[in-house]
Parts: structure tokens; C-alpha cells; sequence
């Protein structure tokens, strides 16, 4: 049983995740849980994210995303809702996405599907999917939840995992790695040894995306001095030539 996470308490930095909350609930609509991000997150451009990729690996099919630090898995969902709207039939090759996050309660819930969607996540998500949100996702029968629809679910498989550890032993050759917002869960150290590592793994093939809190935490500095250099949009890396 893992027991996880408190946001590490020798940071000096406390963002606020409480006003990203979402909340997950039951079949019958009763909230289960209530979590730490949300769907169609406004800290990156998701269009201008999903038309580099397109670019970029155009010329193969042989590209992978893995999106630690995923929570209930509302970020795995915008990003391919996103994707599928913008690239169609061509998205196909950037699926599934491997989705992990190293609480496993975040990983069961996003294994149930069942999600509270907000009218304003609703609105958000008009800016990337227009008109088309019941595409992709369904109103639970007594119209309390929403749940996305099974051709989605098929495209993300979830998993407990430890971006730390993983990290160590995965090829980043042709891999977009998103790990956003997870910056204020580690220790000093801990930031620095996960960035060299990347550094070390890293080409000019890999991706590696971060998120609003993380960059406030000065991650883009960091990246930089890694040697990363920013491509794209907002909180999206690549290894400088
Ligand atoms: C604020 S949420 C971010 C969710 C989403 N990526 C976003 O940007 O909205 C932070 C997540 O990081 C996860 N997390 C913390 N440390 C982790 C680690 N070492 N490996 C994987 N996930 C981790 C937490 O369990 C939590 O679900």
C-alpha cells in the first residue's frame, strides 16, 4: 500500500492547488474525491502544443507520449480530445498514452472515468474542441457526471508510477514527456537530480513538457542551464543541438 504525497514542506514555495480542485464522483453522483487539477488546464495552449508535435514528428511513427504526474487523468483526456480535433486520423500514432501518477487513489479514480466536469472546464474546452464535447464524453444516466466516451478511454492506459525512478531507466528517444505541476511535490535535490538526469537521457527526438507551477518554481531556468531550450509554446522543451 502506498501512501503518498504531501506537498514537500521544506519548500518555501505553497502554490495553491486548492483553486485547480476537481472533484470525481460516483455512479450516483456523490463526490468521492476531490483532486488537484483539472480538465483543458489554462497554464499551457494546448492547440499550439498539439500543431509542434504534429511538425515535429511528422516524418515517424515511432514517437510515444508518457504523462507522469497525471492525477485522475483529466490532462491524458484534453490532450487527445485535442489532439484527435486537430490532427484527426493522424493522431492515431501518439496513442496510446501511457499515463502514471504515483498516487495510486489518483489511479484508481482514473481508471473509473467517472469525472464532475464544471461549467467552466465546459467553456474552456470550447477554445480546443468547439461544439464537439459530446464527441467525447458522455452525461452519467442521472446527469450528475460525466464520462468519457469508450473510443477516448481506449487511447490511455493508466499505471501507478514514480516519475523519479522511472525516469532512470526509460529511453527518451522519441518519447514527449509530460510531467506537469509536479515540481512542489519534490525536495531541492531531488528537482536538480531529475533535470540532470533528463539532461542525460535526453535528444534532440525527446519532449518534455511542464507545466504553470513548475515554471513559477523556475524550471525554465533550470532546463536552460541543463542545456534545454524552449520550443513550441509555453512549458514545452527540447535538447539544444
Ligand atoms: C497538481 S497534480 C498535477 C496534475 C496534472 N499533471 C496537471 O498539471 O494539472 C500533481 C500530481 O503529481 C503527482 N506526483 C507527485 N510526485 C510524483 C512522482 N514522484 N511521480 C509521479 N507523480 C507524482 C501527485 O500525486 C499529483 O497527482
Amino acid at each position: 500500500m502506498i501512501t503518498i504525497n504531501p506537498i514537500n514542506t521544506n519548500n518555501n514555495y505553497r502554490p495553491t492547488f486548492g483553486i485547480y480542485f476537481h472533484t470525481v464522483k460516483d455512479n450516483l453522483g456523490n463526490i468521492v474525491y476531490r483532486g488537484d487539477t483539472r480538465f483543458f488546464r489554462g497554464d499551457i495552449n494546448w492547440n499550439k502544443l498539439v500543431d509542434f508535435l504534429e511538425e515535429k514528428y511528422k516524418n515517424t511513427n515511432d514517437v510515444k507520449i508518457i504523462m507522469h504526474a497525471c492525477s485522475n487523468g483529466e490532462e491524458a483526456y484534453s490532450l487527445i480530445t485535442v489532439l484527435l480535433e486537430r490532427l484527426g486520423q493522424n493522431a492515431e500514432k501518439f496513442f496510446p498514452i501511457l499515463a502514471k501518477d504515483i498516487d495510486t487513489k489518483h489511479i484508481n479514480l482514473a481508471k473509473t472515468g467517472i469525472y464532475d466536469i464544471s461549467l467552466i472546464e465546459k467553456m474552456e474546452a470550447k477554445r480546443y474542441i468547439g461544439d464537439n464535447f459530446y464527441k467525447y464524453f458522455d452525461e452519467c444516466t442521472n446527469g450528475k457526471c460525466s464520462k468519457p466516451k469508450e473510443f477516448i478511454k481506449n487511447k490511455v492506459i493508466f499505471e501507478w508510477g514514480d516519475i523519479l525512478e522511472d525516469v532512470k531507466t526509460l529511453s527518451l528517444k522519441n518519447k514527449i514527456l509530460l510531467a506537469r505541476n509536479f515540481m512542489p511535490y519534490l525536495g531541492k535535490e531531488e528537482i536538480y537530480r531529475y533535470v540532470n538526469t533528463l539532461a542525460q537521457k535526453a535528444d534532440e527526438s525527446t519532449t518534455i513538457i511542464i507545466g504553470g507551477f513548475d515554471r513559477d518554481f523556475g524550471m525554465d531556468t533550470l532546463f536552460n542551464r541543463f542545456g534545454f531550450k524552449r520550443v513550441g509554446t509555453h512549458g514545452v522543451f527540447e535538447k539544444k543541438k
